[in-house]
């Protein structure tokens, strides 16, 4: 007699290199419509469930754990992040949960690069201008934006991501990094390599012309970024955010952008997502894009393999190759 095989639930489509490899193994089912599944229609879609692939729309709490079953022993989250999922409620039925970090990261890096130039040479509103028919003569003020060289480079959060954005600014641009992480007060590599300092907050917050945030979001770091740090930076500093929306005061970010507290932002992240304040969506000096920083094939397809592996992993019996602490 076959013995039957562990269920593994996929509340929505994700790349086939990650299915395939859980179809060689188990009975996989996956959600084939693409959009949102409500609380009840996830807990029906995946009851009896030993492993659940979820995405940062799911969000994940204990009544949902317990709906799915106690059989339940893994939810893999298709992100680094993990702010979607009730972290003690997991734990509490010892469901296992693992993230995808490492594989986003040159995605991720790139992304807020490509904001941060974006953004000091104000690529969207003279992409604009040009297409509206205005381009009539050549002018020496034209769009002015601001260069990269030579200036400070602030890292709030030295994880991978963190990390990267600053070697691509010590290296490539030649930028002073200033950085500030108390998980990591003292990164010898990134000090001997690139020149980084390790700063205090308030030192990161007025020193940098270039501000790109890479926290998780957590209780302590909701708002971390709010009106007092706004006021506290440069009026020509750049603010990047492809971390989590809610790191930042929304309310508190557009006053500063009006009011020329700071000069621009780069936003791929929200704080009411996919909700975007219509006076945001209003202003030049900002450019928004819709949470895309790790949409590359590159990451989207690793992410895919990590997350199906760290299933593989514990319903085999062992550790995840990357999970939440
Ligand atoms: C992540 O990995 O956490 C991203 O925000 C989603 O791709």
């Amino acid at each position: 007699m076959s013995e039957t095989k562990p269920l593994v639930v996929i509340t929505r489509p994700i790349p086939e290199a990650g299915v395939d490899l859980l179809r060689h193994r188990y009975q996989v089912k996956m959600n084939l419509q693409d959009r949102v599944l409500r609380p009840e229609e996830l807990v029906r879609f995946a009851r009896g469930a030993q492993a659940l692939l979820i995405q940062l729309t799911d969000r994940i709490d204990g009544k949902i754990l317990d709906g799915i079953g106690r059989q339940l022993k893994v939810v893999a989250n298709y992100a680094v992040g993990f702010d979607n999922l009730d972290l003690a409620a997991a734990k509490k039925r010892q469901v296992v949960v693992t993230n995808t970090p490492v594989v986003s990261t040159e995605a991720v890096a790139e992304h807020a690069f490509m904001l941060l130039l974006a953004v000091a040479r104000r690529l969207v509103e003279a992409d604009k201008f040009v297409r509206a028919g205005k381009y009539h003569l050549w002018e020496l003020d034209l769009f002015l934006g601001q260069e990269l060289r030579g200036k400070t480079l602030g890292i709030l959060g030295l994880g991978h991501i963190g990390s990267r954005v600053a070697e691509i600014g010590a290296l490539g641009y030649q930028m002073k990094v200033l950085y500030y992480d108390p998980a990591h007060p003292n990164d010898r590599d990134l000090r001997q390599r690139l020149g980084a300092e390790p700063a205090t907050i308030r030192k990161l917050l007025t020193n940098s012309d270039y501000l790109s945030l890479h926290v998780p979001l957590t209780p302590k770091t909701r708002h971390l970024i709010g009106r007092i740090e706004l006021q506290s930076m440069k009026k020509t500093a750049i603010l990047i955010n492809t971390a989590r929306g809610p790191v930042v005061d929304e309310k508190a970010l557009i006053a500063a952008l009006k009011n020329g507290i700071i000069w621009g932002a780069g936003l791929d992240v929200y704080e009411f997502e996919p909700k975007i304040s219509k006076e945001l969506m209003r202003l030049p000096n900002v450019i928004l894009t819709p949470h895309i920083a790790s949409s590359t094939h590159e990451a989207r397809d690793a992410m895919a393999r990590l997350a199906a592996k760290n299933i593989i992993a514990v319903l085999e019996g062992r550790r995840p190759l990357t999970s939440a602490r």
